[in-house]
């Protein structure tokens, strides 16, 4: 079939992951005419995508699994058929994982671009006809160069031409479906109008005409980078007023709610918890420095990385304040670990601060007795034998765990508690809410200690039921 430039039918993404999979779905939702074929090299993860039981999809977003039901097999098809599906693109986005480097030139800061190329250089061999490329991965300033020079020089066929378009996602995990079917904006960077108005016109099925900005390229890359690294600024500086408030008295959630009343600050993103989690805000704001180093801006470098390092530094203070407050040492007591994905919602368990956290119990030597209603113990396992990469000076920490007898996988939060010295809540899943607290206190060695990472519960319950509490944040925890 021969391809009208501009005029988009079939679309191709190559990544089939937390972005892939949602944004495309999406589209195929509300585009009813489009043709979407998520393509991935990871054969299992596309089995997973494919999987009849909806249980089984390789991520847990509300509302996701409704939308496969509606769409799967009809225009939203999932596959590894790479060539195939480039081939007869008209559109193809780009959103493969773009994670920190750990080796090379700016190991431990920049982001490895190794997949991107890999996919400019599949769509140079293999597409035909009139392509634009869509850069959907979060990428460094001017990769959108990187990805036209490798087209450019393509000799795969006469007939190809292309252009390439940066339209970053802002969407954020657990709340994925509805931040992309309701956006705050899109935002669309490039040079070509008509690819510019391609891509703006399938938005417009469902967002606004007024939320969708245009911008040039390098504005539209950079503000992918600087979104994240605002919002990851407000957790540090949130949590660094907590470390504050524990010291003094004051109350964090006083606190937030006072600065949060001023609509200049506004109110949201401004929960103190156990530090900031998820794939992209640490390698984000680590590429941001790495760029700021690049362009002899080194107060800029600095100036983003304190971010980075207070997250680190708060992250390592409640691990060690719990030890403090459990007469010094952990070494063979239980702790119970409620929480092991980054934030409620989700299966990904990227840089969770329960990651850093257990890890440093487990060296103190405790007994971890962890529970998560949707992160399974196979990915748990491997997060707590990861090497993990201290990315700010990057040295590689050494600590490969012999797991055995140190942690365990419980499902019921109450055979978890069981003889346990304390409870350490890191994700706000909702039925942590529904803890029954007189059971857990029976159940649980005396003293208990119940650690709330996350502020969801209600002090006065856990109080009364001959539990010590301490809430992050909280200035009578001295007590
Ligand atoms: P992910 O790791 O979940 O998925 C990436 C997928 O790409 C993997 O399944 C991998 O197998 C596949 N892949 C890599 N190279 C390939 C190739 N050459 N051909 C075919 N498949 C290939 O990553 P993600 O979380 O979806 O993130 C993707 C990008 O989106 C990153 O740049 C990230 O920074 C950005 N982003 C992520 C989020 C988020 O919430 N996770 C939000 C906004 C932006
Ligand atoms: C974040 C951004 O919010 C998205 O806009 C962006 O698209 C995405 O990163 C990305 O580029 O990957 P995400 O990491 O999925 O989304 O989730 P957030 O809701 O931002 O939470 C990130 C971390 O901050 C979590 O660990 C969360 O618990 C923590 N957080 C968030 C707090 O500790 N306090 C808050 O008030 C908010």
């Amino acid at each position: 079939m021969t391809k009208m430039k501009n005029e988009i039918k079939n679309i191709c993404c190559i990544g089939a992951g937390y972005v892939g999979g949602p944004t495309m779905s999406v589209i195929a939702d509300k585009c009813p005419n489009l043709k979407i074929n998520v393509v991935d090299k990871n054969s299992k993860r596309i089995e997973l995508w494919n999987s009849l039981d909806l249980e089984l999809l390789p991520i847990y977003e509300p509302g996701l699994d409704k939308i496969i039901e509606r769409c799967r097999g009809k225009n939203l098809l999932f596959s590894t058929e790479i060539k195939e599906n480039i081939s007869s693109a008209d559109m193809i986005f780009i959103s493969v994982n773009t994670p920190t480097k750990t080796k090379g030139i700016g190991a431990g800061q920049a982001s490895d671009l190794k997949w991107v190329e890999a996919c400019a250089r599949e769509v140079a061999m293999f597409a035909t006809g009139h392509t634009i490329v869509v850069e959907k991965s979060t990428l460094p300033v001017k990769t959108a160069e990187v990805i036209k020079t490798i087209l450019k020089n393509s000799k795969a066929n006469s007939n190809q031409t292309f252009e390439v378009l940066s339209n970053p996602e802002f969407l954020a995990e657990g709340s994925a479906i509805s931040d992309l079917e309701d956006p705050d904006r899109v935002l669309i960077g490039g040079e070509s109008e008509d690819a510019i108005m391609a891509l703006s016109n399938i938005y417009r099925n469902w967002v606004p005409t007024d939320k969708i900005l245009h911008t040039n390229i390098w504005s539209s890359e950079l503000s992918k980078l600087t979104a994240n690294a605002f919002l990851a600024q407000r957790i540090s500086s949130i949590n660094s007023i907590s470390a504050l408030c524990e010291s003094t008295g004051a109350d964090v959630r006083e606190v937030s709610r006072a600065i949060g009343l001023d609509s200049r600050i506004g109110s949201r993103f401004l929960n103190s918890g156990p530090g900031f989690g998820g794939s992209c805000f640490k390698k984000d704001i680590l590429n941001l420095v790495y760029l700021s180093k690049f362009f002899g801006l080194q107060e800029v470098a600095n100036f983003w990385e304190a971010v980075v390092k207070l997250n680190n530094w708060h992250q390592h203070r409640l691990s060690k304040l719990i030890t403090q407050k459990l007469f010094g040492t952990i070494s063979g007591k239980k702790i119970c670990i409620l929480g092991f994905a980054f934030k409620a919602n989700t299966n990904d368990t990227r840089e969770s601060a329960a990651i850093a956290i257990c890890k440093d119990l487990l060296e103190e030597g405790a007994f971890l007795c962890i529970n998560d209603p949707k992160v399974n113990k196979d990915q748990i396992e491997l997060d707590l034998k990861s090497k993990s990469i201290n990315s700010i000076n990057y040295s590689e920490k050494t600590d490969f765990f012999n797991l055995e007898g140190e942690w365990s996988f419980e499902e019921d939060i109450y055979k978890a508690a069981d003889n346990a010295d304390a409870i350490l809540i890191l994700t706000e899943w909702n039925n942590y809410l529904d803890i029954n607290w007189n059971r857990i206190s029976k159940k649980m060695r005396k003293p208990s200690w119940i650690f709330d990472a996350r502020s969801i519960l209600n002090p006065k319950e856990i109080i009364e039921n001959d539990l010590h509490l301490w809430r992050i944040g909280d200035g009578y925890n001295s007590n």
